[in-house]
C-alpha cells in the first residue's frame, strides 16, 4: 500500500495513529540529531521526522533525500511540540519508522512554492513541475469544480450537451482559422472551429431547443494575457426565445456559479447600451467596480482661445478623486508621458489640479480663468483635492485613450477590488462596421446575428449610411471590465440571412459555397433562437481576480503561440509531407 492517508489530511484525532504516506520533498531540515522533511501532494503538507538517537540508518537516508524525490513513509502519528497554526496540518507530525525512496529527483530548475522564482517560459517548459504548485492546484482544481457546476445547472434547467466536430469548414468569428490538411482530400483542407456557432443553429434547426457544450476553440489570433489560440467556450443556444429570457436564462447560470464556487450573491445584473457605454466609458466592456466616468466637455472648453481645444473635434475628461496633494507636477509629467506611448497615442494631457487651499492650477490656467475653471469642476464634479485630466482629438480615438488613462488611474488608484463582481449586459451592439481600408462592412458579432425586430425594414431597404446605423441584437456579458461572455438572437430567414451576407460584401456564388448548409437548413422550418458563448478561461481567471488566463489552463502556449514543453508548433519530415500533397516536390508535381 502506498497511502493509507494523504498529506492534507492528518489531524489530533489521529494522534496514536499508525499511517502511511507518499508524496513528494518539499524540504528537508537537519536540526541536531532531528531531521524534519515536508511531504507534500495535493492535498497539502505533513511533517516527517527522523530521529538519530532512536534510528541512525533511516535518519542518514532521510538527510540525503533532495528536493522532489518521490517518497513513501510509514510512521506513528505524534503531537507537535512546536505547532504551525499556518498549515492544516500544523499540530501533528509523522514519527517515522520507515522509508522508501520511490523516485529520485533532478533539482527542479525553479522553486516550487506558492511563490516561485521561474520565470514563464520556464515555468512552461517544466510545466510539470509548475503544476505542483499550490495556486496552479489550486486553479486546477477550481476549473473543473466550474465546469462540474456549468454541467449540473444546465442541465438541471432542461439544456443537452452535444458534442460537434472539430474537423470542419471555416467558420467566420473574425480571426484567422487554423487549417488542417485532408490526406484523403489531395489540396484541400479543414478548418479548426473557430467556435461551434454554425452547428449550434444547425441543431436548433435539428429539434434541440436547448444546447450546450464545454468545448475548445480555436482561433489564430495576436495572443495577449486573456487570449489563447485554443481556449474553451461554455456554448450555449436556445430555440422559442426572446432577447431577454436568454439573459435571464445565463444571468441565472452566472449567479449560480459566483454562489457555490465563491458563496458570492450577485447583484441583478444592469443592461446599458452600447452607446451609453462608450458616452460614458469609453469601452464596450466597462470596469464598473469605481466610477471616474467620462464628462464631455467639448462645449465647454471651446472658444477661449486654446486652439488645440478649438480645433478638436471632441473633448473629455475624467475626475481623479483626492490626490491633488498626493501628486507631484512630475507624476503628472510621467502621466502625461505614459499616454503619449505609442500603445497609447495621446498628443497631451491638459489637467486641472483643485487645490484643498481653492486655488486651481491648470496646464492651460493662461487660457481660462479661474471661474471657467470653476465651470468644469462643477461639470466634470470636481471637489477640492481633485485632479480634472482632458483628453481631446477624433472622437473615437479620443474615448479609447480616456478608456486607458480611466483604468490606469482605477489600477494606481487601487479603485479595482479584486473580491468585488460588478457584472453587466452591454446591449444593443452595431450590426456592422465599416472598414475603411477594405472599404467593406463587417460583422460586429458574426454574420449570423439578427438586427433589432425595428431595425429589418431598414436593413432590407435602406442606403450604405442607414446601414452603419443598424443596431443588433447582440450582447456581451461584462464582468469587472472584461468581456466574459457574447452572443446574439440569430438571423432565422433566409433571406435576411441572405441580406447580412450581401451587405457583407459575398456574392451569392460564395454566400452558397461557405453557408450553403445553413442557408440550406433555413429553408427547412427553422425555429427562431439565440444563444450565447462565454469564455471559460476568461470565467475561471475573472473569478479568482486574475487579469491572465494562462495559470487556469494546465498546458498553454506562451505569447508567440509555442507551447513550450512539447516544443509545438514543429516542422514534419518530407514523407509527411509529401502524403499531405504539401511538399515543393508534390506541388510542383500538382502545378498549383
Ligand atoms: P465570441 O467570439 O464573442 O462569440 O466568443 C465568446 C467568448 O469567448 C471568449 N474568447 C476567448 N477566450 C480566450 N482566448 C481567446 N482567444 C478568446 N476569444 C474569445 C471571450 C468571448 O466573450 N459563437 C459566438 C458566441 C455566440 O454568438 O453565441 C462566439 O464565439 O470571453
Amino acid at each position: 500500500m502506498y497511502r493509507s492517508h494523504n498529506c492534507g489530511e492528518l489531524r489530533m484525532d489521529h494522534v496514536g495513529q499508525t499511517v502511511t504516506l507518499s508524496g513528494w520533498v518539499q524540504k528537508s531540515r537537519d536540526l541536531g540529531g532531528l531531521t524534519f522533511v515536508d511531504l507534500r501532494d495535493r492535498y497539502g503538507i505533513t511533517q516527517l521526522v527522523f530521529n538519530m538517537d532512536e534510528n541512525q540508518v533511516l535518519t542518514e537516508k532521510a538527510r540525503k533525500l533532495g528536493r522532489e524525490f518521490v517518497v513513501r513513509a510509514e510512521g506513528q502519528v505524534r503531537e507537535r511540540s512546536s505547532k504551525n497554526a499556518n498549515r492544516a496540518t500544523g499540530n501533528i507530525e509523522i514519527d517515522v519508522k520507515d522509508l522508501q525512496i520511490l523516485n529520485a529527483s533532478k533539482t527542479p530548475p525553479f522553486t516550487i512554492e506558492e511563490d516561485t522564482d521561474g520565470g514563464e517560459d520556464l515555468r512552461m517548459k517544466y510545466r510539470y513541475l509548475d503544476l505542483r504548485r499550490g495556486p496552479l492546484q489550486r486553479n486546477l482544481m477550481f476549473r473543473s469544480k466550474l465546469a462540474v457546476e456549468t454541467r449540473k445547472y444546465l442541465s438541471d434547467v432542461g439544456f443537452i450537451e452535444v458534442e460537434t466536430p472539430n474537423l470542419i469548414k471555416s467558420t467566420p468569428e473574425g480571426a484567422r482559422d487554423f487549417v488542417v490538411p485532408s490526406r484523403m482530400n489531395p489540396g484541400e483542407f479543414y478548418a479548426l472551429p473557430q467556435s461551434p456557432q454554425t452547428f449550434k443553429q444547425i441543431l436548433m434547426v435539428g429539434g434541440f431547443d436547448k444546447y450546450f457544450q464545454i468545448v475548445k476553440c480555436f482561433r489564430d489570433e495576436d495572443l495577449r494575457a486573456d487570449r489563447q489560440p485554443e481556449f474553451t467556450q461554455i456554448d450555449c443556444e436556445m430555440s422559442f426565445v426572446t432577447r431577454d429570457q436568454i439573459l435571464d436564462t445565463f444571468e441565472g447560470l452566472t449567479k449560480y456559479l459566483f454562489k457555490q464556487m465563491l458563496d458570492t450573491e450577485l447583484p441583478d445584473f444592469p443592461k446599458m447600451s452600447y452607446d451609453e457605454a462608450m458616452e460614458r466609458y469609453g469601452s464596450d466592456k466597462p470596469d464598473t467596480r469605481f466610477g471616474m466616468e467620462f464628462t464631455d466637455m467639448t462645449e465647454t472648453v471651446k472658444g477661449k482661445g486654446f486652439g488645440v481645444f478649438d480645433s478638436a473635434e471632441f473633448i473629455a475628461g475624467i475626475c481623479a478623486e483626492g490626490i491633488a496633494e498626493s501628486y507631484s507636477n512630475k507624476d503628472l509629467k510621467q502621466l502625461t508621458e505614459w499616454l503619449q506611448r505609442p500603445q497609447i497615442g495621446c498628443k497631451g494631457l491638459v489637467y486641472a489640479k483643485l487645490n484643498n487651499d481653492g486655488t486651481i492650477k491648470s496646464t492651460v490656467g493662461k487660457f481660462y480663468s479661474d471661474d471657467d475653471l470653476k465651470l468644469w469642476a462643477e461639470k466634470m464634479g470636481g471637489k477640492s483635492g481633485d485632479i480634472l485630466l482632458l483628453l481631446c482629438g477624433e472622437k473615437e480615438k479620443t474615448q479609447k485613450q480616456l478608456n486607458e488613462l480611466r483604468l490606469e488611474m482605477g489600477r494606481r488608484l487601487g479603485l479595482m477590488d479584486p473580491k468585488v463582481f460588478n457584472p453587466l449586459w452591454v446591449v444593443d451592439f452595431p450590426l456592422l462596421e465599416w472598414d475603411e481600408e477594405s472599404e467593406r462592412f463587417h460583422a460586429m458579432h458574426h454574420p449570423f446575428t439578427s438586427p433589432k425586430t425595428e431595425d429589418i425594414d431598414r436593413m432590407m431597404t435602406g442606403d450604405h449610411e442607414t446601414m452603419k446605423a443598424l443596431r443588433a441584437d447582440a450582447y456581451d456579458l461584462v464582468i469587472n471590465g472584461v468581456e466574459i461572455g457574447g452572443g446574439s438572437v440569430r438571423i432565422h430567414d433566409r433571406d435576411l440571412q441572405s441580406k447580412n451576407f450581401d451587405l457583407l460584401g459575398f456574392t451569392k456564388e460564395e454566400a452558397e459555397a461557405q453557408f450553403g448548409f445553413l442557408l440550406g437548413a433555413f429553408e427547412y422550418g427553422a425555429p427562431p433562437h439565440g444563444g450565447i458563448a462565454f469564455g471559460f478561461d476568461r470565467l475561471n481567471a475573472v473569478m479568482n481576480g486574475q487579469n491572465s488566463i494562462r495559470d487556469f489552463i494546465a498546458f498553454p502556449k506562451n505569447t508567440s503561440g509555442r507551447d513550450m514543453m512539447i516544443d509545438a508548433p514543429s516542422p514534419v519530415d518530407n514523407e509527411q509531407l509529401d502524403e499531405l500533397y504539401l511538399s515543393l516536390q508534390e506541388i510542383e508535381k500538382s502545378g498549383a
